[in-house]
């Protein structure tokens, strides 16, 4: 099995520093990759970029607003300049803390455009972006970020991860010709620092997931890493237009 990704340039969108985004930019460098670590808070990018380089590996910060197609570019040419092209896309940002408690029915037109924009347009431009560059280099591994929240989608959030489910089989579908595999992680209550504030001590919510989950119902950043690492490396080459839900068994599809 080969697990690695040397000589491969990822993007990891939203890996800033204290999220999940930081955990996997780091997985990819450790097997290999050129990162470019790509946050809308590049000063905590910029600390992700400069961690992975002072332990040997290759990384560097990128500005990026997912919902501006122009900045979404710049990204990508940012990425080739410095590494001549792009293999892997890692769509993980998002708007979650920010969205997750507002009430569907208490939203505003221009809050549901935000989400929307960032969440599910977000990621299908930056899948548009880089495409032509993995085409370039003969195929390429996108890993979109859903959410335990999609099932069932019971926010804007969810609602919102929901779509990204399905731009995963859409992608899939459109791009497997062209030897680019699309598929997306659903993570369970995961302890960054985001996801720490939302579910804090003593909560009814954390008192729910804990009742409910089969196995370690909380679960840390690199927790979801391994999927990740079959996802974007050879050992996962045959897996596409498939959602792992990697939650400690909080959600069970059939
Ligand atoms: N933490 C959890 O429990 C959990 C569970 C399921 C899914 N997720 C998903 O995992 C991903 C990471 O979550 P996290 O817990 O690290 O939260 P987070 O808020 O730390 O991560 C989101 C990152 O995206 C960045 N971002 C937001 N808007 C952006 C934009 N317009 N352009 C570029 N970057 C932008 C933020 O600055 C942040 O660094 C998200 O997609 C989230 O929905 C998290």
């Amino acid at each position: 099995m080969d697990f690695r990704l040397d000589g491969k340039v990822a993007i990891v969108t939203g890996a800033a520093v204290g999220g999940i985004g930081e955990a996997y930019a780091h997985a990819l460098a450790d097997a290999g990759a050129s990162v470019v670590c790509a946050d809308i808070r590049v000063d905590a990018a910029q600390a992700v970029a400069g961690a992975i380089t002072s332990s040997g590996g290759t990384a560097l910060a990128v500005e990026v607003d997912i919902a501006d197609r122009t900045s979404v570019d710049a990204m990508v040419a940012a990425a080739t300049e410095a590494y001549g092209g792009v293999d892997v896309l890692v769509n993980n940002a998002a708007l979650m803390a920010q969205i997750v408690a507002t009430p569907a029915i208490q939203y505003d037109l221009e809050q549901w455009n935000r989400a929307f924009a960032v969440n599910v347009t977000g990621a299908w431009q930056c899948i548009q972006s880089v495409t032509p560059s993995m085409i370039q280099r003969g195929g390429g591994r996108i890993v979109n970020q859903a959410s335990v929240g999609a099932y069932p989608a019971e926010s804007v959030y969810g609602i919102t991860k929901l779509a990204v489910i399905g731009l995963t089989t859409t992608m899939a579908r459109e791009l497997g010709g062209s030897n680019i595999t699309v598929n997306c992680i659903a993570p369970g209550m995961t302890q960054s620092d985001a996801g720490k504030m939302l579910t804090p001590e003593g909560s009814p919510f954390r008192e729910m997931v804990v009742a409910r989950a089969a196995g370690k119902p909380f679960g840390e950043p690199t927790d979801l890493c391994g999927t990740l690492l079959l996802l974007t490396t050879p050992a996962g080459e045959w897996l596409t237009g498939q959602t792992i839900v990697v939650d400690g068994g909080f959600v069970m599809r059939p």
